[in-house]
């Protein structure tokens, strides 16, 4: 099928993206129920500082001269692979298959060949298939614990005993 000519096109960011990359950043956070980070500012604040000291790459999509898109990533060498941290469609252009035609051209343009890992919060089932139907299976379960409220204990509740029945 034709591209239209009109159709967004990926640009890498540089620093001075930031603001825009923060006011997406912020209205992802809402929309998959990330925890907010606080007022956009912030988004705009670390957006910043992840640009600037390299410890990401971003690129905005880019529909004429509205920003529609944005894909924010990391190569990671630990596991060998592109860790793409966020991908995010504008609300008023979802559903129209914009977000899996940017992410092919994403591949192509910026991940050529490259294994691809990415996070989805539980929260997020239609992310999730928005994931899989773009041929992203499970890889891990990420398991957190935050840390005990003071005076209150954190131990599990029934505490690990070695088994002295074992079969
Ligand atoms: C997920 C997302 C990038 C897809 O972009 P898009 O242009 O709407 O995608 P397409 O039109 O190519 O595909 C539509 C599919 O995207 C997913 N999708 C659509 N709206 C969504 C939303 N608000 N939140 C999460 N996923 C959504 C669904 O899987 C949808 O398929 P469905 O209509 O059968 O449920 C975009 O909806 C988005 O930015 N959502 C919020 C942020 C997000 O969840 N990002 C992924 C983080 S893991």
């Amino acid at each position: 099928m034709a591209i239209p000519d009109d159709a967004p096109q990926w640009r890498p960011c540089t620093p001075l993206d930031a603001p825009a990359l923060g006011r997406f950043n912020a209205q992802l956070a809402e929309d998959e129920g990330a925890p907010a980070l606080g007022p956009t500012s912030l988004y705009v604040e670390r957006m910043r500082t992840w640009l600037s000291q390299g410890r990401y790459q971003a690129a905005l999509a880019w529909a004429q001269d509205e920003p529609v898109a944005y894909a924010l990533w990391r190569d990671d060498p630990d596991y060998a692979d592109v860790f793409v941290r966020q991908f995010f469609v504008a609300r008023e252009h979802r559903g129209r298959g914009i977000g899996q035609r940017l992410f092919e051209q994403a591949v192509r343009q910026f991940w050529d060949g490259r294994p691809l890992r990415l996070d989805v919060y539980d929260s997020n089932p239609r992310g999730a298939a928005f994931w899989a139907r773009l041929g992203f299976a499970p890889y891990s379960r990420l398991m957190r614990r935050m840390p005990a409220e003071p005076g209150v204990d954190a131990s599990p509740a029934r505490p690990l005993r070695a088994r002295t029945d074992r079969a």
